[in-house]
Parts: C-alpha cells; sequence; structure tokens
C-alpha cells in the first residue's frame, strides 16, 4: 500500500545520496539503537521517544511498527495504527490506519528521507 500523505510526490525527493531508505522490523538485535535515535530538541514535545513508542506497541495490538533505515544507518521510527491487527474480525470494522508516530533524527532531517520513508509500501 502506497502512502499518499502530506501530497509527498517521488519527482520532488531530493535524496542527496545514493542510499536507499528501508522499513525494517524492530527485533532484539536493533531495538536499542532505535531507542537513541532522537529529533530536535524543540521538538521532543511532538512526540514520544522511540522507547516509549516500542513500550506502546507492546501493550496495544493495533500498533505496527518499523525503523527507518538509510542504507545501513537507522535513521527514524514509524509507527501505524491498523484496526485489522486490533480486531482479529474484520468484517464488521472498515480497514483502517493512521500514522501514530513518524520522526527522522535530527540531523537526517530536511534532506528528503522522511517523504521517502511515506512512500515506501508496507
Ligand atoms: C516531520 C519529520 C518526520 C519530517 O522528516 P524530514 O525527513 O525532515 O522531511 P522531508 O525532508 O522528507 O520533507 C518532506 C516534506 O515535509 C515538509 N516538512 C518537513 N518537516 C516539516 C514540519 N515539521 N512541518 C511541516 N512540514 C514539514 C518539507 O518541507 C517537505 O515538503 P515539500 O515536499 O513540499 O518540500 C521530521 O521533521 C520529524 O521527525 N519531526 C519531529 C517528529 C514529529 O513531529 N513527527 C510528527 C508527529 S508524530
Amino acid at each position: 500500500m502506497k502512502w499518499f500523505i502530506l501530497s509527498m510526490t517521488e519527482e520532488n525527493t531530493p535524496l542527496n545520496d545514493n542510499k536507499v531508505i528501508t522499513l525494517r522490523r524492530i527485533t532484539r538485535r536493533n531495538y536499542r539503537e532505535i531507542t537513541r535515535i532522537e529529533v530536535k530538541p524543540k521538538q521532543r514535545f511532538f512526540i514520544a521517544s522511540n522507547a516509549v513508542s516500542m513500550a506502546d506497541a507492546y501493550f496495544y495490538r493495533e500498533a505496527w511498527m518499523r525503523a527507518i533505515y538509510l542504507g545501513e544507518i537507522p535513521i527514524g521510527f514509524v509507527m501505524l495504527g491498523d484496526n485489522a491487527l486490533k480486531y482479529k474480525i474484520i468484517k464488521h470494522f472498515k480497514p483502517f490506519l493512521y500514522i501514530w508516530r513518524f520522526m527522522i533524527a535530527d540531523k537526517y532531517q530536511e534532506k528528503g528521507y522522511g517523504k521517502k520513508a511515506m512512500q515506501k509500501d508496507i
């Protein structure tokens, strides 16, 4: 499924280098480095820390989370809410997907990586 939120378009993506943006599962191998990714100090009121988001994901069945990588460098975090994960029998519910958390690390912001991550298939 493509994300068309924020009207982001592929042709305007100003990637600064050839490294590819990927969304990767968070596992026991990488979760600690994901907790160390932070937004700019002035943005801290906008979003929970990634550690808190992971704790939320543990308690809320509808949470779907991935780490955002630039090549092999973890640069961000995304968490969606997906009611298909919450309700096992979805025939009575309309599919409903929303962005719960989305962040790119301070020094990697404003380079087009957030846009590129938004455009990834999930
Ligand atoms: C929001 C955020 C993920 C954007 O990531 P980014 O990699 O810097 O974004 P990009 O460089 O890919 O920019 C994509 C577009 O969003 C716009 N944009 C980026 N940050 C923005 C912001 N804080 N407010 C409004 N627009 C923003 C850019 O101007 C660009 O627009 P354009 O396509 O018209 O040129 C990043 O600023 C961030 O982590 N912020 C703190 C966390 C947060 O507020 N998350 C959202 C709430 S959960």
